[in-house]
């Protein structure tokens, strides 16, 4: 029975806004693979290699759904799951089988890989031995929950990979397959299967179990997708470079009087550096920050000389305004020049600059909505979302 076009919070209002709930928290949704992916970060190889992986959750997928259908009581209740499991099959029609369209995508990425010798990922077998543990040992309303879920970020999730894929030229938009057919249907899906436990939810014991389902559906499938970007990733770092990632390693400064340079820096801010000769390396989180005599770099470069400092800006960034004006005040004890206290930029934020002693110039910053990982890398709004895995 098809529900189409039925807005999906109508018909299992609960159990979609709490697994909304759990797909936003844990950000399935925009998982590492898809801005890895989005961003250009992965390979075409790496990519492909990692969606002829996912080839064997797709053909698995409606195995475990079949399972759940034969443990449903209600016949009618059976039926929307039993629904699905005939979708995933094509609505019977083995050109439309959902394995078939998902290779006929791998065939569009160019060079297909030969499915049957390829060694299987664990990440893939404990996907999919989770799902069928949860399909065929667990509590139903957890068997069901979780497949539900999946389906459901999967519909978002497919839209992305299909953006991306067409975004980077990789396949045509109208050769798009599979991924443009589950953006639209596989909310659906998640439906079908909300709907069966959604009048258990307002019971306490139910309620705690289709809860649980949710919770192990976005866990197992935000892992593989982890498996995925950790393994892409590798590949693409082990492809002979043929592109640049999007990151700075050094910024060298060409500095006149490198010891006094380093004594600013080292002794007036307090950033370890090690030296050799005049040059100095300051150890600065992420990008290094690097002093090298003008007349050295200039040859380094082979340039015959460098313009004058403060052609660049350096930036620091505050986790609050009095931090901005603490931080200039500590600079200029330090030994830099005040160049602009801080003040409303115009951009909305609070800065101020100054310049180190040979007149390098520093802006230190406080802005609205940026945020601070672990180590004080800099994320948030315009500037990015945070790296790594959810
Ligand atoms: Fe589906």
């Amino acid at each position: 029975m098809k529900v189409q076009g039925a807005e999906p919070s109508e018909r299992a209002p609960q159990v979609w806004a709490k697994a909304d709930e759990v797909l936003e928290r844990t950000g399935l949704r925009d998982n590492a693979y898809l801005r890895a992916l989005a961003a250009g970060e992965l390979s075409l190889p790496a990519f492909r290699a990692s969606q002829a992986q996912f080839y064997f959750a797709v053909e698995f997928f409606s195995r475990p759904m079949a399972a759940l259908v034969a443990r449903i009581p209600d016949p009618r209740a059976r039926l929307d799951i039993l629904h699905n499991v005939v979708e995933e099959h094509g609505d019977f029609e083995r050109g439309r089988f959902h394995e078939t369209t998902f290779r006929a995508f791998l065939e569009s990425l160019g060079d297909p890989p030969a499915l049957d010798e390829l060694v299987l990922w664990p990440e893939l077998r404990a996907f999919n031995a989770v799902i069928a543990a949860a399909c065929i040992h667990d509590e139903l309303d957890v068997g069901i929950a979780c497949m539900g879920i999946v389906e459901h970020a999967f519909a978002t999730i497919s839209a992305k990979i299909g953006r991306a894929v067409v975004d980077h030229g990789w396949v045509a938009e109208d050769q798009l397959v599979h991924y443009k057919l589950h953006a639209e249907i596989d909310e659906r899906h998640a439906e079908e299967f909300y709907r069966v436990i959604e009048p258990g939810y307002a019971d306490e014991s139910r309620r705690y179990a289709i809860e649980q389902g949710l919770e192990l559906g976005a866990y197992c499938f935000g892992q593989l997708y982890a498996g995925l970007w950790r393994r892409a990733r590798a590949a693409t770092a082990a492809e002979p470079a043929t592109r640049f990632e999007p990151r700075i390693s050094i910024l060298t400064l060409a500095v006149d009087d490198p010891a006094a340079e380093l004594a600013f820096y080292r002794e007036g801010l307090g950033w370890p550096a090690s030296t050799q000769g005049d040059w100095a390396m300051l150890h600065t989180r992420g990008v290094r920050l690097a002093l090298f005599p003008r007349a050295a770099l200039a040859k380094d470069a082979g340039r015959a000389d460098l313009p004058p400092a403060g052609a660049v800006t350096l930036a620091y960034n505050a986790r609050s305004e009095d931090e901005v004006d603490a931080l200039l005040a500590r600079a200029v004890e330090a030994g830099g020049a005040l160049v602009k206290p801080a003040q409303t930029a115009d951009w909305g934020g609070y800065s101020g600059y100054f310049a180190d002693p040979e007149g390098h110039l520093w802006e230190v910053a406080w802005g609205e909505g940026w945020q601070f990982g672990p180590t004080g890398e800099l994320w948030g709004g315009p500037l990015g979302p945070p790296p790594g895995p959810r």
